[in-house]
C-alpha cells in the first residue's frame, strides 16, 4: 500500500505547527516569562529555540522523512534493537499525555459553553474546583464521574475520530487548514480587544520588563529548555510521523525553523493577551498584578473567568478565548493520535480506517479516568511525571541513538541535498553533545527536586503508584510491542539514502 501524503508543503507545515501551539502556548508560556525575568527571558528562551529546538526538530523531520516511517519504523531502520525507544515516545503520549490533554479541552469545551451566560456566576474560583470538578481529597478518592465533563469529552474524542479517520490529506491536513488560521485570526482579535482594556499596559510592562539579573539564575536557562521541547512536541515521535508523509522533495530545513519561529512568535503574541487581561484585572480590584496573576489552570478556568465576567461584552470574549484553547488543543491531540496510529499501522499492516476507531474508543475509555472528582489530581501527578522524566529520557536517547549510532552524516547529507539551508557540521556537534548534556542537566535538576519534598504535597505510595508507574508501564509496553515481529515489509525497504 502506498503511504499517503501531505497535498502540499504548506499543509504539512500547518499540520506540524498546529501540533507545536497547543495549550502550553497560551497558558504556560506567558507566566514563565513573566516570572523568569520577563523581558529577558527571551534570551534564554531564544537559545533554547536556537540550539536545541530547531536542531532537534530539523533531526525528527529528517528521520522520519529518511527513513520513512513512524517513529518505531524509523528507529528500526536505524538499529534493529533500538525500535523499543519509539514505542515508547508514541506509548507514552498516547497512553499518557493525550488522556488528560483531552479531558482538559474537554473542560474548555464546557467552559466555551458557559461563557455565553457567564455560567461560573459571582465566584469562579469555587464553581471551578467545586461545583465543576468538584475535586476529592486524595487521589485514590476517586468519587464520581462528572456529567458535563465526561459529556464534552465525548464530543472531543469524536471531533479527533473524525478528523483522524478521514485520513492525512483531507483529515489532518483540512482540519490545520482551517484551524490554524482561524485560531490566528481569533487569537489576534482577542490580543487587540485585551489591549484597549483599562489597565491593560501595567500587565504588558509586568510580563515584558526585562530584569537582567534573573539570567544568572540556573533555573531560568533550565525553564527555557524545557518549554522548548515541550512546547515543539519533541521526543514523542509526532514530528517523525508527520514528517513521514512528505513528498521526496522537501525543504526540511526550512520548514524546521518556519515551525519553531511561529509558534514561539504565537506564544509571545498570545502573552500580550494574557498579560493585558491579568493588567486590567489588577486595575478593577486596586491590587497589583503580582496578586492577580496566575498560570495553567488557575489563568484559564479561575482568573480569565473572572475577568470576562468584568469586560463589556465579556461574553463573547470568553467564548473566543475558549474556543481557541480548543482548536489548539485538538490540533495537538490529533497529531498524538497519529503519532501511535502511524506505528501500529507501520508496524502490523492494520487497515487504517478500523484502527483508528478502536484507538478513540480506548482513548476515550482511557481519559476517563480524569473526568472523575480525582481527575485534577490524577492529572496533576501524570502530567509532572510524563513531561517531566518521559518527555527528558526519551529526548536524551533520540539523541544518543540518532547520534551515536547512525552515521550523522547521511543525514545531514540528505538535509542538505533537498533543503535551502545548509546544515554544517555544528548541527552534529549539537545533537551529538550539546543537546543529550542539556536535556541530563534538567533530568537531575528535576531528580534532585524530587527526592527533597515529594511533587505538589501528594503522598509517595500516590506518586509512585500514579506517576511512576506510568512512566513504567508505557516502557514496558513498548518492550512487549517492538518483541512482536513485523507484519509489514517497510522494515527491509530501508531509507532513502543508503550508506
Ligand atoms: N506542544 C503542545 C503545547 O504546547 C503540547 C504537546 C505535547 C502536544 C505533546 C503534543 C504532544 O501545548
Amino acid at each position: 500500500m502506498r503511504r499517503e501524503q501531505w497535498k502540499s508543503q504548506l499543509g504539512f507545515l500547518l499540520a506540524a505547527i498546529g501540533s507545536a501551539i497547543g495549550l502550553g502556548n497560551i497558558w504556560r508560556f506567558s507566566y514563565m516569562a513573566y516570572d523568569n525575568g520577563g523581558g529577558a527571558f527571551l534570551i534564554p528562551y531564544l537559545a533554547a529555540l536556537l540550539t536545541a529546538g530547531i536542531p532537534l526538530l530539523i533531526l525528527e523531520f529528517a528521520v522520519g522523512h529518511e527513513r520513512i516511517g513512524s517513529a518505531p519504523l524509523a528507529y528500526a531502520k536505524i538499529k534493529k534493537n533500538w525500535e523499543w525507544l519509539g514505542w515508547w515516545a508514541v506509548t507514552f503520549v498516547m497512553f499518557g499525555i493525550v488522556l488528560y490533554y483531552t479531558v482538559v479541552i474537554a473542560w474548555c469545551l464546557n467552559f466555551f459553553v458557559l461563557s455565553f451566560n457567564l455560567g461560573w456566576g459571582n465566584d469562579p474560583d469555587s464553581y471551578f474546583f467545586k461545583d465543576f470538578l468538584s475535586v476529592s481529597k486524595a487521589p485514590f478518592e476517586v468519587g464520581q464521574i462528572r456529567g458535563p465533563i465526561f459529556a464534552a469529552l465525548a464530543v472531543i474524542w469524536f471531533l479527533n475520530w473524525v478528523v483522524l479517520y478521514r485520513g492525512v490529506q483531507k483529515g489532518i491536513e483540512l482540519a490545520n487548514k482551517i484551524f490554524m488560521p482561524l485560531l490566528f485570526f481569533l487569537t489576534a482579535v482577542l490580543v487587540f480587544w485585551s489591549l484597549t482594556l483599562d489597565g491593560a499596559m501595567d500587565g504588558v510592562r509586568a510580563y515584558l520588563t526585562p530584569d537582567f539579573s534573573k539570567l544568572s539564575n540556573p533555573k531560568v536557562w533550565i525553564d527555557a529548555y524545557s518549554q522548548i521541547f515541550f512546547t515543539l512536541s519533541l521526543g514523542f515521535g509526532i514530528m517523525i510521523a508527520y514528517a513521514s508523509y512528505l513528498p521526496e522533495k522537501s525543504n526540511i530545513s526550512r520548514n524546521a525553523i518556519l515551525t519553531g519561529f511561529i509558534n514561539s512568535g504565537y506564544s509571545l503574541f498570545a502573552g500580550l493577551g494574557v498579560f493585558s487581561v491579568l493588567g486590567f484585572m489588577a486595575t478593577s480590584h486596586g491590587k497589583p498584578i503580582s496578586e492577580v496573576v496566575s498560570q495553567s489552570i488557575g489563568l484559564a478556568f479561575v482568573a480569565y473567568p473572572k475577568a470576562v465576567s468584568l469586560i463589556p461584552s465579556g461574553n463573547l470574549f470568553g467564548a473566543i478565548f475558549f474556543l481557541c484553547l480548543v482548536m489548539a488543543g485538538l490540533s495537538s491531540s490529533i497529531s498524538i493520535i497519529e503519532a501511535f496510529t502511524a506505528s501500529m499501522v507501520d508496524k502490523f499492516g492494520l487497515r487504517r480506517k478500523l484502527f483508528i476507531t478502536a484507538v478513540s474508543i480506548l482513548g476515550f475509555l482511557g481519559s476517563i479516568i480524569f473526568t472523575t472528582q480525582a481527575g485534577l489530581l490524577w492529572l496533576d501527578i501524570v502530567d509532572h511525571f510524563l513531561t517531566h522524566y518521559g518527555l527528558v529520557m526519551v529526548g536524551i536517547s533520540e539523541c544518543i541513538l540518532v547520534g551515536w549510532f547512525f552515521r550523522l552524516k547521511v543525514l545531514r547529507n540528505h538535509i542538505n541535498r533537498i533543503s535551502s539551508l545548509k546544515l554544517g557540521i555544528w548541527w552534529d556537534i549539537l545533537i551529538k553533545y550539546f543537546i543529550p548534556l542539556v536535556l541530563g542537566i534538567i533530568l537531575f535538576g528535576d531528580l534532585y527536586n524530587e527526592l527533597s519534598k515529594p511533587y505538589g504535597g501528594y503522598s509517595w505510595t500516590s506518586l509512585i503508584l500514579i506517576g511512576a508507574d506510568w512512566v513504567l508501564l508505557t516502557l514496558i509496553a513498548a518492550f512487549v510491542i517492538a518483541s512482536r515481529p513485523w507484519k509489514t515489509e517497510h522494515r527491509k525497504a530501508g531509507g532513502r539514502t543508503h550508506g
